[in-house]
């Protein structure tokens, strides 16, 4: 049924509308890399990569994944830890680890086929609304939406939908505009030029509705209010933990190194030992008592703050105050904690809060 906020559907004229929006998808589309064939492997690695994350960022990522891993089959056959490794910096590890167990259940109950079918398809681990509906539309041709934030925020425009898109009841209502809409000639090339539009033209702060191939068809340029869309509620502001971090030489010169725990933030990645700390004032004091309650471990710290890292998540803020000590390696056995060389660090993956650690601290004291 079509509620109140899609009234002006019944207005835009969709031949027209589909045609201008193609057309000009087919003229100025960016070479991405992922483009090059519609194998559903591959759109589906390139759309769990950019689910919050840049095209620029995803494409040397795309490239080296594909390359080390190039079929459904030789993911699933990965080690978790290389996976992890090729993932290293893109931040959001559950996307990849959510993969490689889709991949693995693809092989075993699909023959290596990636489903075609929407209940099919969604019932994989970590393929949510949005990526079926890319996968489906983009490697299969199946009319589905897929619907993110720059779709809502195109879509918001062009019907003038005043809908709060922070909601996720709002995804449903947009689903439902694009399902009305999409082209069944061409619903891959429809899907694709609206994430295009998004990209290139409607953008959200200062979209360039003069350049744009469907403003005649756009509601919010229209009435003038395109910048007044879309509307979207502000998040709660990210909660603050102060932490306290140690880069610990063993007599040899190797690091000592964590594994995260397989579930949270985070999750599985390497890591230099730390804790979160009541205050900054006592953090090398409370490092100390906690790494000899945790750990068990024989270690000292230097005095003094060596570098101090933020990382901002999507929710939480680290604010992390590093020290170099060392530890007695005999003392490590039988914990959570192993030592390697710094050659051998290279094999882990580090959250990227850890490899700026590294390199403002322990890199370069080996070097001196
Ligand atoms: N954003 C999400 N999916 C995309 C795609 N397939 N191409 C470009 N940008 C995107």
């Amino acid at each position: 049924m079509i509620e109140e906020p899609l009234k002006h559907l019944q207005t835009i004229n969709r031949e027209e509308f589909q045609k201008d929006l193609i057309s000009w998808f087919s003229r100025e589309q960016r070479d991405l890399p992922w483009r090059n064939d519609q194998d559903p492997y591959k759109v589906w690695v390139s759309e769990i990569m950019l689910q919050q994350t840049r095209v620029d960022t995803v494409i040397p990522y795309f490239n080296r994944f594909i390359e080390k891993f190039p079929t459904i089959d030789a993911l699933a056959s990965a080690d978790e830890e290389d996976v992890l490794k090729a993932w290293e910096g893109l931040g959001y590890y559950s996307r990849v680890r959510n993969l490689q167990t889709a991949v693995r259940e693809v092989r075993e109950k699909y023959e290596g086929i990636v489903p075609d079918t929407p209940k099919e398809i969604s019932s994989l681990k970590g393929v949510g609304p949005y990526t079926a509906g890319a996968i489906l539309s983009i490697a299969y041709s199946k009319p589905e939406p897929a619907v993110d934030g720059n779709v809502m925020r195109v879509f918001s425009r062009i019907l003038s939908i005043w809908l709060d898109i922070a909601k996720p009841s709002s995804r449903k209502v947009f689903e439902e505009a694009v399902r009305e809409l999409i082209s069944k000639e061409n619903p891959s090339y429809f899907n694709q030029a609206l994430m295009e539009l998004g990209a290139l033209i409607c953008t959200p702060t200062s979209p360039s509705c003069l350049l744009c191939p469907v403003r005649e068809h756009c509601q919010a340029f229209e009435e003038g209010v395109q910048t007044d869309l879309p509307v979207k509620s502000k998040k709660k502001s990210a909660r603050k933990l102060t932490m306290a971090a140690a880069i610990l030489f063993t007599e040899d010169d190797r690091v000592v190194i964590h594994k995260r725990p397989g579930k949270g933030l985070l999750a599985n990645l390497w890591e230099f030992p730390n804790f979160e700390v009541g205050n900054a004032s006592s953090g090398r004091k409370q490092l100390l008592q906690l790494m000899e309650e945790e750990y068990k471990v024989d270690c000292s710290l230097k005095a003094g703050v060596v570098t101090k890292i933020q990382h901002i998540f999507s929710h939480i803020v680290w604010d992390i105050e590093v020290f170099v000590g060392s530890v007695d390696s005999n003392t490590l056995e039988g914990s959570e904690l192993i030592a390697v060389t710094p050659i051998e660090m290279e094999k882990y993956a580090f959250p990227v809060s850890h490899q700026k650690i590294w390199q403002e601290t322990g890199a370069g004291i080996l070097q001196k």
